[in-house]
């Protein structure tokens, strides 16, 4: 898939809550197919200490108005930096980069999901929807003021919620959901993206009841196109870029 290094204007900066926040993004060219669990490589201007550029996934798609969307967790000085982005300004991308989730064989699918974790799960749900499919969110957060626009997400399938201090939805790990002692048969794949903790518990409730099941990884990344090796993970082939091979593994090559 051919991959692009274009300057994007910033359409909006929407705060999201006290930690995350949306950028809209335009460029002049038309955006490529781009299919979820793709990401994007930001350069993260004005910043000497930010060199590298950051690996952010895509959140939505917009091809009719020409806008990529990328959700945001302010945890180091790039994100920060980013977060202050104003109308306007410029931000420069390489995508689409990486490999994408597949279709379920079935129509219902489960999408688990904890902290900004949900970033690729948005479009993820979006495809689905679009493929006629039935997505399932099921989504861990630390509190009720860190939720994500859950309404957005409701637009594609019902969403399921566990905090860690019970302040929406069920109280506990996403994990730990009573939705899940609930799945039957009808389940056909489970996606999921968050914490490594989090992402192991799902693969082995999903190998358990013999689900297949699909993982994001967010290992860091330095180059983000297979040249420095530094975000290999431990598969069952070996060690593989997270950034060229994944970052979506089916979950049994992996080595948890
Ligand atoms: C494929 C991929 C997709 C990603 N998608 C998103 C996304 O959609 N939204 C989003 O907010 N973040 C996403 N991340 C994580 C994001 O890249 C990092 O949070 C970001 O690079 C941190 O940059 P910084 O300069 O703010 O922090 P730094 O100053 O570089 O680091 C600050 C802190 O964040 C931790 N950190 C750095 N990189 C990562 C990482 N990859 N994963 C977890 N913790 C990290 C560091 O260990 C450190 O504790 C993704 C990562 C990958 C590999
Ligand atoms: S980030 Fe350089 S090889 Fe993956």
């Amino acid at each position: 898939m051919k991959k692009y290094i274009h300057d994007f204007k910033i359409i909006t900066n929407r705060r999201v809550n006290d930690e995350y926040f949306v950028l809209s993004l335009s460029g002049n060219q038309q955006l490529p197919e781009i299919k979820p669990g793709q990401f994007v490589q930001v350069r993260v201007d004005n910043a000497p200490n930010t060199f590298l550029r950051r690996p952010i996934s895509v959140y939505d798609v917009n091809y009719e108005k020409n806008i990529l969307c990328l959700l945001i967790q302010i945890v180091g000085e790039g994100t920060r930096i980013l977060s202050g982005l104003k109308k306007g300004e410029i931000l420069n991308l390489v995508y689409p980069l990486g490999n994408s989730f597949s279709l379920p064989d079935g129509e219902k699918a489960l999408i688990i999901g904890g902290g900004v974790g949900v970033a690729p799960l948005m479009l993820l749900g979006r495809w689905l929807k679009e493929q006629k499919k039935e997505p399932v969110f099921l989504f861990g957060f630390r509190n009720s003021g860190l939720l994500v626009d859950i309404d957005l997400f409701a637009g594609f399938g019902k969403v399921h919620i566990a905090t860690d201090d019970g302040s929406t939805g069920e109280k506990g790990l996403v994990t730990q959901h009573s939705f899940l002692r609930k799945v039957s048969g009808d389940i056909s794949m489970v996606y999921t993206c968050g914490p490594d903790v989090m992402m192991k518990a799902v693969a082995l409730w999903a190998e358990k009841k013999d689900i297949p099941c699909e993982a994001s990884l967010e290992n860091t990344m330095a180059c983000g196109f297979g040249a420095c090796l530094c975000c290999a993970r431990k598969t069952i082939h070996g060690n593989l870029n997270v950034c060229t091979d994944g970052p979506v593994f089916n979950s049994k090559e992996l080595v948890w």
